[in-house]
């Protein structure tokens, strides 16, 4: 496949971007689009050329590290797939493919293509975790019985990444599908309980710190999400602020 590459270049956090044109040619239809990246890449350094800076790490859709928007699309065209588990067998000979950073103001972008998540990281910090003993001398996982159903609402949850697609996709730039992820995975545990009220308190008070925006609703997060996040965890997220709200038994 032959294809023009527009990418936006930036070279750092101050100065101002814009998108630049390559010419790629050779690539295979079974290559990755992180790999086709790195042909073009490769071609740059060859050049004298500065190569393109872009996040990945795992490369097999885990570490939510790799975040494109190509052509308009958070994680390119394919649904329920990372920018690293995207093949160019999506794309055409002699396609134009636009690629671009996350676009937020919680998401500032460092250089090219490489966005600072550290918000997320703040977020994260602000309570997405559990201050139970789970060391080896703590009570079997395995004893606690846990109901089926609230058992794999809370693994569908631990399911999401942080990629910050629903994000970039928000028209509000909202992070609640994230959070609403990090705060459903521990409600719905035991071992989450400790600090349950906290939490969902905690952290939607970052969030909105962080400067994300608000969730009217459109659910485009969940059909961009490469996890699949339903937005029924919203919901979720919402009784329990409530609920955290009334402080009777404190
Ligand atoms: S909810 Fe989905 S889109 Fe948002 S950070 Fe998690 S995995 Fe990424
Ligand atoms: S590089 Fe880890 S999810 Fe894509």
């Amino acid at each position: 496949m032959d294809l023009t590459i527009k990418v936006w270049r930036q070279k750092n956090r101050k100065e101002k971007g814009k998108m630049v044109s390559y010419n790629v040619t050779g690539i295979s239809q079974d290559s990755s689009f992180l790999e086709m990246l790195d042909i073009l890449n490769n071609d740059l350094i060859t050049k004298g050329e500065e190569p393109i800076a872009f996040d990945h790490d795992c490369r097999e859709g885990i570490c939510g590290m790799c975040s494109l928007y190509i052509n308009g699309q958070a994680h390119g065209p394919s649904r329920g797939v990372t920018t690293c588990q995207l093949h160019m067998r999506m794309f055409n000979d002699g396609d134009t493919i636009h690629v671009e950073p996350w676009r937020s103001v919680a998401l500032p972008v460092i250089k090219d293509l490489v966005v600072d998540r550290s918000a997320f990281d703040r977020v994260q910090h602000a309570g997405g975790f559990i201050s139970v003993n789970t060391s080896g001398n703590s009570q079997d996982a395995n004893a606690i019985p846990i109901e089926k159903n609230d058992a794999d609402k809370a693994f569908d949850a631990a399911a999401c990444i942080g990629c910050a697609a629903c994000v970039a996709t928000c028209k509000n730039s909202s992070a609640m599908l994230f959070v609403a992820a990090k705060v459903s995975q521990y409600a719905y545990l035991p071992q989450g309980q400790v600090e349950r009220k906290e939490r969902v308190q905690n952290m939607i008070k970052q969030m909105d710190k962080e400067g994300f925006g608000n969730c009217t609703n459109t659910g485009a997060c969940e059909i961009e999400c490469p996890k699949s996040i339903s937005i029924d965890y919203i919901s979720k997220m919402n009784r329990e602020y409530l609920s955290s709200s009334f402080k009777l038994d404190k």
